[in-house]
């Protein structure tokens, strides 16, 4: 996959290009990574990224020229081009999203700062992404949350199966997951982990994930299609919660 990252903040990339999975990837070459300084691409002397906002108001908005010309670099290096801005009001970010760009030959992401870019860049944009109902000062975390959760998702990157029981991937947060000792000074992991029984343990993890989700996250089982089994597990806990019957 072919990655373009516009910032006006070069600097804060390279150590996150040296994580570990993300050197993984790159040095397997399953991902092409370029980071584009959209100062470059200012013109004039001054080299000025911002100004004063119409209408009035605090803060300076990012100039859509600059931004436009690097959109347009990357565009004729060949990379393929769908462009996402990462923003506070773009469109919640998930891990479906994540199994769906990690699909795509290549991604433009495209950091904002200040108090936002020119409205007219956005025309030039596949897709607007926030990471969370916060603000963050630019939008550099967001795209290495984005780069992060798609490179891990690439073919080759990580086994396969350590991604598809993850939280999200069934629409369920993950079960809890245990390593030696079995007895930490007296707290035992569950005993059916130790049977071998691969059947109980996957009812016992199916459970677990149930019993998780319903406590942090009840929103993702609202619209979730359930199976007999899920819902018969399901009913269980419910009865078994203080208020239950
Ligand atoms: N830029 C600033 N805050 C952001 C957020 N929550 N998501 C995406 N981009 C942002």
């Amino acid at each position: 996959m072919k990655i373009s990252v516009l910032t006006m903040f070069p600097e804060l990339f390279p150590d996150f290009l040296r994580e570990p999975v993300i050197a993984r990837a790159r040095g397997l070459g399953k991902a092409e990574i370029s980071i584009v300084d959209i100062k470059a691409f200012a013109g004039g002397s001054f080299r000025r990224i911002d100004d004063d906002t119409y209408g009035g108001g605090a803060g300076m908005v990012m100039r859509a020229l600059p931004i436009l010309r690097a959109l347009e670099s990357v565009k004729e290096m060949g990379a393929n081009c769908h462009t996402i801005y990462l923003t506070p009001s773009g469109v919640p970010y998930t891990q479906k999203k994540a199994r769906e760009l990690s699909s795509l030959p290549g991604l433009v992401l495209l950091c904002g700062h200040y108090e936002g870019i020119d409205a007219r860049v956005l025309s030039h944009v596949d897709e607007e992404i926030s990471i969370g109902d916060y603000v963050l000062t630019g939008g550099e975390l967001p795209a290495k949350v984005v780069l992060d959760s798609v490179i891990r998702l690439l073919p080759g990157v990580l086994r396969e199966e350590s991604t598809r029981e993850e939280s999200f991937e069934n629409g369920l947060l993950e079960y809890p997951q245990y390593t030696k000792p079995a007895d930490l000074n007296g707290d035992r992991i569950p005993e059916v982990l130790l049977s071998g029984d691969h059947e109980k343990i996957r009812l016992w993890r199916l459970r677990a994930s149930l019993k998780l989700t319903l406590r942090h996250r009840p929103d993702l089982l609202e619209n979730r299609v359930f199976t007999e089994e899920e819902r018969k597990l399901l009913r269980e806990i419910q009865e078994e919660m203080p208020g239950g019957d």
